[in-house]
């Protein structure tokens, strides 16, 4: 999942400086980011040079390659340059929603709006695209990630790269914290801010 992330470091700074109102660092965050993502050889680590695989494995000849099973699902630049939501979306890909028959699959559609993102868009919380995958228990209750009341939790930039939050996951197993608009997506006053009125919650219609 490294690939195409920069050391926390640089992603630190960079949200500090756009605190900061210094928009131009963010600038040169990105055009970086493009250029890595240009340099980088399109495609998937073999696993036989993956470093978590022995090389020397009879087990390796037996394994599919990721490249083989990913190829064809819709691509991403980033993180394991599959687009999943996507995938998902267009029944690409179709997993198995319960192992366990008592398996209760709940699908939320509510959005929630982050709002302290000080000189950034603020932040769309989907639901929908995380219950598809995940159970409201991962987030809350026991797991204590998130409240369940829009505006109730203290999230913010240092948590995240620092693993904790959104970022327990972004940067871990789904995509990387590079993608600032994919959380930073609502300008204030566009219409996806309209959209909310003046509530934190909406409801989205399934797509
Ligand atoms: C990936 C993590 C995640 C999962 C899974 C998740 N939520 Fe949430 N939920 C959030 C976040 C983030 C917020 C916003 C918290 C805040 O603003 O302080 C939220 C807010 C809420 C709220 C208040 C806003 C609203 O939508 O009315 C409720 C209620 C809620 N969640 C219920 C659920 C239920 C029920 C499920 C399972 C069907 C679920 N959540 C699954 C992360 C999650
Ligand atoms: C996985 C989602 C996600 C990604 C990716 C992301 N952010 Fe955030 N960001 C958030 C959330 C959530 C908040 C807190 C919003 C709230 O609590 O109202 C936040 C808050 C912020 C803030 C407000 C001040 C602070 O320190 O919290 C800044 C500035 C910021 N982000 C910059 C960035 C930049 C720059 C990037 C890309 C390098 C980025 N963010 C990527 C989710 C994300
Ligand atoms: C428990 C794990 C987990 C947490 C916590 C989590 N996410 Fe996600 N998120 C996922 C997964 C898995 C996906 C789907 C795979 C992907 O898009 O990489 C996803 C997808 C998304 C998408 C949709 C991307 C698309 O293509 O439509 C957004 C936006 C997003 N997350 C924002 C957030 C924000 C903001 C937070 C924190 C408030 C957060 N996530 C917390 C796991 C998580």
């Amino acid at each position: 999942m490294a690939r195409g992330c920069l050391p926390a470091s640089t992603l630190r700074r960079a949200v500090a400086r756009q605190r900061a109102g210094v928009r131009w660092l963010l600038a040169l965050l990105l055009a970086a980011m493009g250029l890595a993502a240009l340099a980088q050889n399109r495609g998937w680590v073999r696993i036989a040079a993956d470093g978590l695989h022995d090389p020397r494995s009879p087990a390796l000849g037996v394994l599919q390659e990721p490249g083989e099973a990913l190829a064809a699902l819709p691509h991403d630049a980033v993180g394991n340059q599959v687009r999943w939501v996507k995938a998902l979306d267009e029944g690409a890909i179709q997993p198995r929603t319960n192992i366990l028959p008592e398996t209760r699959v709940n699908l939320r559609l509510s959005e929630v709006l982050l709002k302290n993102t000080g000189e950034m868009a603020m932040v769309r919380f989907p639901h929908r695209q995380h219950t598809a995958w995940l159970d409201c228990s991962n987030c809350h209750g026991a797991a204590g990630l998130f409240e369940q009341q829009a505006g109730a939790t203290k999230i913010n930039m240092m948590l995240i790269l620092s693993g904790e939050k959104c970022g327990l996951c972004h940067g871990a197993v789904a995509f990387p914290l590079t993608e600032c608009k994919r959380c930073h997506s609502v300008e204030r006053g566009s219409p996806e801010h309209q959209a909310f009125g003046n509530a934190l919650v909406r409801e989205a219609t399934p797509p």
